[in-house]
Protein backbone atom coordinates (compact mmCIF):
# COMPACT_ATOMS: atom_id res chain seq x y z
CA UNK A 1 0.00 0.00 0.00
CA UNK A 2 1.66 3.47 -1.12
CA UNK A 3 -0.97 5.42 -2.81
CA UNK A 4 -4.66 6.11 -1.48
CA UNK A 5 -7.33 7.07 -2.34
CA UNK A 6 -10.06 7.61 0.38
CA UNK A 7 -14.07 8.06 -0.08
CA UNK A 8 -16.04 9.75 3.11
CA UNK A 9 -13.14 10.97 4.07
CA UNK A 10 -14.44 14.04 6.05
CA UNK A 11 -16.41 11.21 7.98
CA UNK A 12 -15.98 10.27 11.68
CA UNK A 13 -13.46 7.47 10.58
CA UNK A 14 -12.38 9.16 7.20
CA UNK A 15 -10.97 12.17 9.11
CA UNK A 16 -8.51 10.43 11.28
CA UNK A 17 -7.87 7.84 8.70
CA UNK A 18 -6.94 10.68 6.47
CA UNK A 19 -4.41 12.09 8.75
CA UNK A 20 -3.12 8.68 10.05
CA UNK A 21 -2.41 7.62 5.87
CA UNK A 22 -0.74 11.13 5.44
CA UNK A 23 1.54 11.15 7.96
CA UNK A 24 2.41 7.42 7.63
CA UNK A 25 2.79 7.36 3.67
CA UNK A 26 3.12 10.98 2.78
CA UNK A 27 0.68 13.83 2.17
CA UNK A 28 0.80 13.78 -1.76
CA UNK A 29 0.41 10.01 -1.61
CA UNK A 30 -3.24 10.60 0.43
CA UNK A 31 -6.64 12.18 -1.60
CA UNK A 32 -9.36 12.44 0.54
CA UNK A 33 -12.51 13.12 -1.10
CA UNK A 34 -15.72 13.27 0.14
CA UNK A 35 -19.63 14.91 -1.05
CA UNK A 36 -18.35 17.94 0.11
CA UNK A 37 -15.82 21.05 0.14
CA UNK A 38 -13.65 19.99 3.90
CA UNK A 39 -14.30 23.23 6.39
CA UNK A 40 -11.65 22.80 8.98
CA UNK A 41 -8.21 23.75 8.77
CA UNK A 42 -6.71 20.41 8.93
CA UNK A 43 -7.50 19.68 5.30
CA UNK A 44 -6.86 22.94 3.64
CA UNK A 45 -4.43 23.45 1.23
CA UNK A 46 -3.69 19.73 0.90
CA UNK A 47 -5.33 17.66 -1.91
CA UNK A 48 -8.87 16.84 -1.83
CA UNK A 49 -11.57 16.11 -4.45
CA UNK A 50 -15.00 16.34 -4.27
CA UNK A 51 -16.93 12.85 -5.25
CA UNK A 52 -20.30 11.37 -4.83
CA UNK A 53 -20.01 8.02 -5.06
CA UNK A 54 -22.91 7.77 -7.15
CA UNK A 55 -20.96 9.11 -9.74
CA UNK A 56 -18.59 6.37 -11.12
CA UNK A 57 -17.39 8.41 -14.05
CA UNK A 58 -16.32 10.86 -12.04
CA UNK A 59 -14.89 8.12 -9.49
CA UNK A 60 -12.76 6.28 -12.43
CA UNK A 61 -11.77 10.15 -13.87
CA UNK A 62 -10.04 11.28 -10.22
CA UNK A 63 -8.38 7.56 -10.22
CA UNK A 64 -7.07 7.44 -13.28
CA UNK A 65 -5.46 10.78 -12.53
CA UNK A 66 -3.96 10.05 -9.20
CA UNK A 67 -2.87 6.53 -9.91
CA UNK A 68 -3.62 4.89 -6.13
CA UNK A 69 -2.36 1.44 -5.49
CA UNK A 70 -5.25 1.49 -3.21
CA UNK A 71 -8.87 2.36 -2.53
CA UNK A 72 -10.65 3.07 1.00
CA UNK A 73 -14.42 3.12 0.64
CA UNK A 74 -15.83 4.91 3.53
CA UNK A 75 -18.46 6.63 2.22
CA UNK A 76 -21.77 5.34 3.65
CA UNK A 77 -24.85 6.51 6.04
CA UNK A 78 -24.94 4.94 9.37
CA UNK A 79 -27.54 2.79 10.79
CA UNK A 80 -29.84 5.46 12.65
CA UNK A 81 -29.65 7.77 9.72
CA UNK A 82 -30.70 5.06 6.87
CA UNK A 83 -33.47 3.84 8.88
CA UNK A 84 -34.81 7.59 8.16
CA UNK A 85 -34.77 6.75 4.10
CA UNK A 86 -34.08 3.26 3.68
CA UNK A 87 -34.22 4.29 -0.10
CA UNK A 88 -31.70 6.96 -0.21
CA UNK A 89 -29.43 4.38 2.03
CA UNK A 90 -29.38 1.99 -0.18
CA UNK A 91 -28.26 4.03 -3.20
CA UNK A 92 -25.44 5.85 -1.20
CA UNK A 93 -24.20 2.68 0.67
CA UNK A 94 -24.67 -0.20 -2.28
CA UNK A 95 -24.50 2.39 -5.23
CA UNK A 96 -21.29 3.68 -4.17
CA UNK A 97 -19.64 0.71 -3.01
CA UNK A 98 -20.74 -1.43 -6.38
CA UNK A 99 -19.13 2.12 -7.98
CA UNK A 100 -15.91 1.53 -5.69
CA UNK A 101 -15.91 -2.13 -6.28
CA UNK A 102 -15.99 -1.70 -10.44
CA UNK A 103 -13.17 0.85 -10.33
CA UNK A 104 -11.03 -1.28 -7.97
CA UNK A 105 -11.41 -3.42 -10.66
CA UNK A 106 -10.46 -1.82 -13.65
CA UNK A 107 -7.58 0.00 -12.22
CA UNK A 108 -6.23 -3.02 -10.21
CA UNK A 109 -6.87 -1.29 -6.80
CA UNK A 110 -6.58 -3.09 -3.57
CA UNK A 111 -10.00 -2.46 -1.71
CA UNK A 112 -11.32 -1.81 1.90
CA UNK A 113 -14.66 -0.72 2.98
CA UNK A 114 -15.70 -1.53 6.23
CA UNK A 115 -19.03 -3.64 7.57
CA UNK A 116 -20.22 -3.66 11.07
CA UNK A 117 -21.26 -5.14 14.21
CA UNK A 118 -24.73 -3.85 11.91
CA UNK A 119 -24.55 -6.89 9.74
CA UNK A 120 -25.58 -8.73 12.57
CA UNK A 121 -29.52 -9.20 13.84
CA UNK A 122 -32.14 -10.58 16.37
CA UNK A 123 -31.56 -14.30 15.51
CA UNK A 124 -27.56 -13.78 15.93
CA UNK A 125 -26.23 -15.64 18.97
CA UNK A 126 -25.78 -12.37 21.46
CA UNK A 127 -22.91 -13.48 23.10
CA UNK A 128 -19.59 -14.18 21.95
CA UNK A 129 -20.90 -13.94 18.42
CA UNK A 130 -18.52 -15.71 16.05
CA UNK A 131 -17.45 -14.70 13.00
CA UNK A 132 -19.32 -17.06 10.93
CA UNK A 133 -22.64 -17.23 12.30
CA UNK A 134 -26.74 -16.24 10.91
CA UNK A 135 -26.72 -12.78 9.81
CA UNK A 136 -30.54 -11.60 8.97
CA UNK A 137 -30.05 -7.90 10.40
CA UNK A 138 -33.40 -6.31 10.30
CA UNK A 139 -32.41 -2.83 9.61
CA UNK A 140 -31.48 -1.11 5.87
CA UNK A 141 -28.06 -0.57 6.90
CA UNK A 142 -27.82 -4.09 8.30
CA UNK A 143 -29.17 -5.43 4.81
CA UNK A 144 -26.40 -2.71 3.00
CA UNK A 145 -23.60 -4.37 5.33
CA UNK A 146 -24.22 -7.83 4.78
CA UNK A 147 -24.93 -7.35 1.07
CA UNK A 148 -21.34 -5.89 1.03
CA UNK A 149 -19.54 -8.36 2.36
CA UNK A 150 -20.83 -10.73 0.35
CA UNK A 151 -20.09 -8.56 -2.80
CA UNK A 152 -16.69 -7.33 -1.62
CA UNK A 153 -16.26 -11.77 -1.48
CA UNK A 154 -17.69 -11.86 -4.91
CA UNK A 155 -15.28 -9.41 -6.54
CA UNK A 156 -12.59 -11.13 -4.67
CA UNK A 157 -13.38 -14.76 -5.62
CA UNK A 158 -14.57 -13.78 -9.53
CA UNK A 159 -12.68 -10.55 -10.44
CA UNK A 160 -9.55 -10.98 -8.33
CA UNK A 161 -9.48 -7.93 -6.75
CA UNK A 162 -7.60 -7.44 -3.56
CA UNK A 163 -11.11 -6.83 -1.34
CA UNK A 164 -10.52 -6.66 2.72
CA UNK A 165 -12.78 -5.51 5.44
CA UNK A 166 -13.85 -5.96 9.37
CA UNK A 167 -16.62 -5.85 10.81
CA UNK A 168 -16.40 -2.72 13.32
CA UNK A 169 -18.26 -1.62 16.25
CA UNK A 170 -19.23 1.40 17.69
CA UNK A 171 -16.21 3.88 16.99
CA UNK A 172 -14.82 6.59 19.67
CA UNK A 173 -13.16 9.27 18.85
CA UNK A 174 -12.35 13.18 19.80
CA UNK A 175 -11.58 14.34 16.27
CA UNK A 176 -15.10 13.89 14.79
CA UNK A 177 -18.03 13.05 16.21
CA UNK A 178 -20.04 10.24 14.42
CA UNK A 179 -23.69 11.08 12.85
CA UNK A 180 -26.86 9.14 12.50
CA UNK A 181 -25.46 5.85 14.34
CA UNK A 182 -26.60 4.06 17.30
CA UNK A 183 -23.39 3.70 18.87
CA UNK A 184 -22.98 7.47 19.02
CA UNK A 185 -24.28 7.66 22.72
CA UNK A 186 -20.86 6.72 23.00
CA UNK A 187 -19.21 9.74 21.96
CA UNK A 188 -21.75 12.05 22.79
CA UNK A 189 -21.63 11.54 26.57
CA UNK A 190 -17.82 12.24 27.19
CA UNK A 191 -18.38 15.49 24.77
CA UNK A 192 -21.80 16.07 27.65
CA UNK A 193 -19.70 15.38 30.47
CA UNK A 194 -17.33 17.86 29.89
CA UNK A 195 -19.59 20.51 28.63
CA UNK A 196 -22.66 20.49 31.12
CA UNK A 197 -21.18 17.53 33.22
CA UNK A 198 -24.75 15.40 32.81
CA UNK A 199 -25.97 13.40 29.68
CA UNK A 200 -29.49 12.43 28.59
CA UNK A 201 -28.68 8.79 27.08
CA UNK A 202 -31.11 7.38 23.85
CA UNK A 203 -29.71 4.03 24.43
CA UNK A 204 -31.30 2.41 27.56
CA UNK A 205 -29.19 1.68 30.86
CA UNK A 206 -28.07 -1.84 30.67
CA UNK A 207 -27.90 -2.38 26.76
CA UNK A 208 -24.77 -4.10 25.88
CA UNK A 209 -23.20 -2.93 22.61
CA UNK A 210 -19.53 -3.78 21.47
CA UNK A 211 -17.23 -0.49 21.09
CA UNK A 212 -13.69 0.31 19.95
CA UNK A 213 -11.68 3.44 20.26
CA UNK A 214 -10.37 5.05 17.11
CA UNK A 215 -7.34 4.79 17.36
CA UNK A 216 -7.24 1.19 17.22
CA UNK A 217 -9.57 1.45 14.51
CA UNK A 218 -7.16 2.94 12.42
CA UNK A 219 -4.56 0.68 13.24
CA UNK A 220 -6.85 -2.35 12.39
CA UNK A 221 -7.57 -1.10 8.85
CA UNK A 222 -3.49 -0.89 8.33
CA UNK A 223 -2.79 -4.13 9.82
CA UNK A 224 -5.02 -5.70 7.62
CA UNK A 225 -4.42 -3.70 4.70
CA UNK A 226 -0.54 -4.65 4.94
CA UNK A 227 -0.79 -7.94 6.34
CA UNK A 228 0.61 -11.14 3.51
CA UNK A 229 -2.54 -12.38 1.70
CA UNK A 230 -1.17 -15.85 2.45
CA UNK A 231 -2.27 -15.06 6.07
CA UNK A 232 -5.37 -14.74 4.96
CA UNK A 233 -7.99 -17.22 5.22
CA UNK A 234 -10.97 -14.72 5.09
CA UNK A 235 -11.10 -11.42 3.26
CA UNK A 236 -13.67 -9.52 4.59
CA UNK A 237 -16.40 -9.26 7.48
CA UNK A 238 -13.28 -9.64 10.37
CA UNK A 239 -15.09 -9.28 13.67
CA UNK A 240 -12.79 -6.92 15.75
CA UNK A 241 -13.88 -5.33 18.57
CA UNK A 242 -12.25 -4.07 22.17
CA UNK A 243 -14.79 -3.86 24.63
CA UNK A 244 -18.48 -4.72 25.24
CA UNK A 245 -19.93 -1.47 27.20
CA UNK A 246 -23.62 0.21 28.44
CA UNK A 247 -24.13 3.73 28.90
CA UNK A 248 -23.62 2.72 32.45
CA UNK A 249 -20.59 1.53 32.57
CA UNK A 250 -19.41 4.64 30.77
CA UNK A 251 -20.92 6.43 33.47
CA UNK A 252 -18.93 4.89 36.15
CA UNK A 253 -15.87 5.21 34.47
CA UNK A 254 -16.20 8.95 33.58
CA UNK A 255 -17.05 9.54 37.36
CA UNK A 256 -13.64 8.33 38.28
CA UNK A 257 -12.42 12.04 36.70
CA UNK A 258 -16.00 13.70 37.10
CA UNK A 259 -17.61 12.38 40.11
CA UNK A 260 -20.81 14.34 40.34
CA UNK A 261 -21.48 13.83 36.34
CA UNK A 262 -25.27 12.67 36.19
CA UNK A 263 -26.39 9.99 33.66
CA UNK A 264 -30.36 10.05 32.73
CA UNK A 265 -32.41 8.48 30.07
CA UNK A 266 -34.67 9.00 27.17
CA UNK A 267 -34.62 6.37 25.14
CA UNK A 268 -35.44 6.90 21.51
CA UNK A 269 -37.27 3.34 20.33
CA UNK A 270 -35.97 3.01 17.19
CA UNK A 271 -32.29 3.09 18.10
CA UNK A 272 -33.03 1.27 21.11
CA UNK A 273 -34.47 -1.35 18.89
CA UNK A 274 -31.53 -1.28 16.61
CA UNK A 275 -29.45 -1.92 19.58
CA UNK A 276 -31.27 -4.76 20.79
CA UNK A 277 -30.94 -6.50 17.58
CA UNK A 278 -27.29 -6.16 17.81
CA UNK A 279 -24.94 -8.41 19.50
CA UNK A 280 -23.64 -7.70 22.92
CA UNK A 281 -20.48 -8.64 22.43
CA UNK A 282 -18.21 -10.08 19.23
CA UNK A 283 -15.60 -12.67 19.33
CA UNK A 284 -12.61 -10.97 17.50
CA UNK A 285 -10.36 -14.07 17.12
CA UNK A 286 -10.17 -14.71 13.45
CA UNK A 287 -8.72 -11.42 13.46
CA UNK A 288 -6.37 -11.85 16.17
CA UNK A 289 -5.39 -15.27 14.56
CA UNK A 290 -5.10 -14.08 10.98
CA UNK A 291 -3.46 -10.88 11.00
CA UNK A 292 -2.26 -9.82 14.45
CA UNK A 293 -5.29 -7.85 15.39
CA UNK A 294 -4.38 -5.77 18.94
CA UNK A 295 -6.50 -3.25 20.53
CA UNK A 296 -4.77 -1.35 22.80
CA UNK A 297 -7.37 0.94 24.70
CA UNK A 298 -9.99 -0.28 27.00
CA UNK A 299 -12.70 1.62 28.53
CA UNK A 300 -11.09 2.86 31.23
CA UNK A 301 -7.73 3.97 29.31
CA UNK A 302 -10.22 5.57 26.18
CA UNK A 303 -11.82 7.05 29.25
CA UNK A 304 -9.08 8.59 30.46
CA UNK A 305 -7.70 10.26 26.48
CA UNK A 306 -11.39 10.87 25.60
CA UNK A 307 -11.63 13.64 28.30
CA UNK A 308 -7.75 14.92 28.38
CA UNK A 309 -8.55 15.35 25.04
CA UNK A 310 -11.81 16.86 24.87
CA UNK A 311 -11.00 19.25 27.47
CA UNK A 312 -7.64 20.47 25.51
CA UNK A 313 -9.97 22.03 23.00
N1 LIG B 1 -21.64 2.96 14.58
C1 LIG B 1 -22.51 2.36 13.61
C2 LIG B 1 -23.91 2.77 13.83
O1 LIG B 1 -24.28 2.92 14.98
C3 LIG B 1 -22.41 0.87 13.67
O2 LIG B 1 -21.70 0.40 12.61
O3 LIG B 1 -24.64 2.88 12.90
Amino acid sequence: MERIIITGALGQIGTELTLKLREKYGEENVLPTDIKEPEGEALKGKPFEVLDVRDQERMKALVSEFKPDTMMHMASLLSATAEKNPQFAWEINMGGLVNALETAREFGLKFFTPSSIGAFGPSTPKENTPQVTIQRPTTMYGVNKVAGELLCDYYHEKFGVDTRGVRFPGLISHVKEPGGGTTDYAVEIYFEALRNGRYTSFIDKSTNMDMMYMDDAIDAIIKLMEADPGQLKDRNAFNVSAMSINPEMVANEIRKHIPDFELDYDVDPVRQGIAESWPNAIDSTEAKRQWGFDPRYDLEKMTEVMLEAIRNK
